[in-house]
């Protein structure tokens, strides 16, 4: 069986993206990255999947008047590009079915809280917030409803006294970088 084509959406950074790249170096990675698409065209991932040879796409949702009408550009340009499967990462948008629908069990997301708890914006603060002990983050299907479709994998990480926001952050996301990958793999070995 071939490696599954996988395109990677994003929104900033990419560290999640270039981590997931990285890992598709490897021989045994049952994944090879196609594209990398943006819906910001400043996004610092775009330069990044750029140097690592990776082709990158903007769909600014800008240029668009409604969700919608961005959401059917976007996945008219995923399918033009026959994927069997796609990654947000760090994607900040809320998708509707016209995107989610057509990628139903194939499309996964990656968020940095143990979900269900605290889906939405401010994870880190808002477990600090509620004195929560343990924080982490959880890859899982995309569905119609915001983080909250099937989970794949969750990885944890202790909330230490004097905690902020930020540190926590960056103790999750050197988790997410070894999630995301683990994850995706997972769900590519387990497409048909
Ligand atoms: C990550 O924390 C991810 O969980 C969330 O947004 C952040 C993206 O970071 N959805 P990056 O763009 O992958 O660096």
């Amino acid at each position: 069986m071939g490696r599954k084509r996988v395109g990677i959406l994003i929104s900033g950074g990419g560290s999640n993206m270039h981590a997931i790249v990285k890992a598709s170096r490897a021989t045994d990675f049952p994944v090879e990255i196609i594209c990398v698409a943006s819906n910001k065209p400043e996004a610092g991932g775009l330069k990044i999947a750029a140097q690592e040879g990776i082709v990158t796409h903007v769909i600014n949702h800008r240029d668009f008047p409604t969700r919608e009408a961005f959401d059917a550009a976007l996945n008219a340009y995923l399918q033009s590009q026959r994927l069997d499967l796609v990654v947000c990462a760090g994607f900040m948008r809320i998708m509707t079915p016209v995107l989610i629908a057509p990628w139903a069990g194939r499309m996964i997301n990656i968020h940095p809280s143990l979900l269900p708890l605290y889906k939405g914006l401010h994870t880190h603060e808002r477990a600090i917030a509620a004195g929560d002990k343990q924080h982490g983050c959880t890859v899982h299907y995309v569905t119609a409803a915001l983080d909250d479709g099937p989970i794949i994998a969750q990885a944890r990480v202790p909330i230490l006294p004097g905690d902020t926001p930020d540190i926590l952050a960056a103790r999750v996301l050197v988790e997410e970088h070894k999630l995301y990958p683990a994850a995706l793999a997972k769900v590519a070995k387990s497409l048909s």
